[in-house]
């Protein structure tokens, strides 16, 4: 009892206390970068490694304030500085970082301020989960301009709430803040930040390894931000670790998005546009992998509930899931029951045209009319989304949206039939072998590679997707690797034949 109680306060209170090795090596890394405060200010100071290491490494400092909301902690941060008994005068406030008035404690803090911390990691999702109130009050939210980063979202960090309100007491003083957090939430942090024009003269994100510090599997780093002068900057370097001193490469702002790599950007930023030809699609969505999906057994099928089934062909079509396309399977091992040939399609047909797979649906009904998404309300029995002509195209392009590289693969049609692809798959539909082949020829290029990794993080979960495919322009590209005229080719449907000749004499 006694355990899940403690459990539950260190998630409401996202409670993962710098390790004081940790905590040293922020602060180094803080004087590497000339920062030399005045005042400190830890807005949820802990036990006060953080606050500690900051009073040791900056012995100038004349003022340091933490505010912690915990009050055991306020007590043990409050002895330990009485310990340390720093130069600096130092106050330990036990106060809620969602009512304390900064304004008032900022206003007592000579400049410039350093603001170092580790916020809460915790998400308002998890806090529902737990029934906490550890949040900014809604009304309080929707107050502050601007905040679309949070506001349009279900579920955001509480910790990427509290740095943008402390990038915005940097605003009007000429400060620093350095704080460890999610490295998602430094990004969305700075957009919402270059978004909103703040004054910020430089950024930096040293990644950390989250599992040796804080036990978390989780992509972390140590952000700091500073302001001097006008500087409006909008771009951050990224270091891949506390020791680094040269960056590995500069994120930023450019024309409205978040960029992953600038001098990318910049060099492959005409290859932007809309494909007049082309649309990239997603693969089949049915949200019931275990009825639909089906694996050859003898002259049957076997389905994920591990029962054996007899189908008729008509409606099943060979597939590949996600990891196949990734790791270039050979030929596919399973089909996929497709009972529409476009989303619209009465699917009662199949009583007729198939009974046994009429059977097999009914069968399951109670498992497929209880999926919850809302796109299978008011739409035909045992519907099935993304799906349309492209769907049985002969020859696709296609990519997985979920690993960490991008390989973009030739897929033609098996046993007669179309191959077909989960919803973690995007793909160009192709009318012939050569313009699948010319496509992904074209996609595999240098340049598209170069292109694309402009703009996708890699530590996303899912890292391509489709509005990200959707940024090439594929003609743009043809005429940047000198191949226009065969794109041409396949558009105006000139002969087959000549785009092959094409294609080989390059
Ligand atoms: C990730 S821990 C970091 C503690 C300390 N900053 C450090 O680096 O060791 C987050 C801290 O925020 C405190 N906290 C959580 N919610 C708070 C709130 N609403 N106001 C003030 N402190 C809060 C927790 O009690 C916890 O000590």
């Amino acid at each position: 009892m006694a355990r899940t109680r403690k459990t539950r306060s260190k998630i409401e209170f996202g409670d993962f206390q710098t390790p004081p090795d940790l905590a040293e090596k922020v602060c180094h890394t803080l004087l590497r970068q000339g920062v030399s405060p005045r005042a400190i200010l830890e807005p949820n100071c802990g036990r006060g490694n953080l606050l500690i290491a900051a009073l040791e490494t900056f012995p100038h400092a004349q003022k340091a304030v933490g505010v912690e909301i915990n009050d055991d902690y306020v007590r043990e941060a409050t002895q330990r500085l009485r310990e340390l008994s720093p130069t600096a005068e130092t106050d330990i406030i036990h106060g809620d970082f969602f009512v304390v008035d900064w304004e008032s404690i900022l206003s007592s803090l000579p400049p410039p301020i350093l603001i170092i911390g580790n916020p809460p990691w915790v998400t308002n999702a998890e806090l529902g989960r737990i029934e906490s109130a550890n949040l900014p009050e809604k009304s309080n939210i929707q107050k502050i301009s601007g905040i679309d980063a949070i506001t349009g979202k279900s579920n955001f960090d509480i910790s990427e709430w509290m740095i943008i309100r402390e990038l915005e007491w940097l605003q009007n003083r000429d400060s620093s803040l350095a704080v460890l957090c999610k490295t998602s939430v430094a990004r969305k942090a700075l957009l919402h930040a270059w978004k909103n024009n703040f004054r910020l003269s430089r950024a930096m994100i040293f990644n950390i390894d989250a599992a040796i510090h804080f036990g978390a599997a989780v992509n972390a780093c140590l952000l700091i931000v500073v302001t001097e002068g006008d500087a409006h900057i909008q771009t951050c370097q990224i270091y891949t670790s506390l020791k680094d001193y040269q960056p590995q490469n500069t994120i930023g702002y450019r024309d409205g998005r978040l960029i992953a790599d600038i001098q990318r950007y910049e060099r492959w930023k005409h290859l932007q546009g809309h494909n007049a030809h082309y649309q990239w699609r997603s693969g089949v969505k049915h949200d019931a992998a275990q009825i639909m999906e089906l694996t050859p057994d003898g002259e049957r099928f076997r389905n994920g509930l591990g029962e054996q089934v007899e189908l008729e062909p008509t409606f099943l079509y060979p597939m590949y899931k996600g990891s196949e396309i990734a790791h270039g399977a050979q030929s596919p091992t399973r089909w996929m029951l497709i009972p529409q040939k476009t989303v619209a399609a009465n699917t009662r047909e199949i009583q007729l045209t198939a009974p046994k797979t009429w059977q097999y649906l009914l069968a399951h009904a109670a498992q497929l009319d209880a999926r919850k998404s809302a796109i299978y309300r008011n739409r035909p029995r045992f519907s099935i989304f993304g799906v349309g002509d492209y769907t049985f195209a002969p020859w696709k392009v296609a990519i997985s949206g979920f690993y960490k590289f991008l390989r973009f693969r030739v897929v033609g049609p098996w046993q007669d039939k179309p191959v077909v692809f989960d919803d973690t798959s995007y793909f160009l539909a192709c009318k012939s072998e050569e313009e699948a082949v010319f496509l992904a020829q074209l996609l595999n290029s240098k340049p598209a590679q170069e292109f694309y990794s402009a703009f996708v993080f890699w530590d996303a979960k899912r890292p391509v997707t489709i509005s990200l495919l959707k940024l090439l322009n594929i003609q743009a590209l043809a005429r940047e690797l000198g191949m226009e005229d065969v794109y041409q080719s396949f558009q105006n449907g000139s002969s087959q034949k000549h785009a092959t000749q094409m294609m080989l004499s390059l």
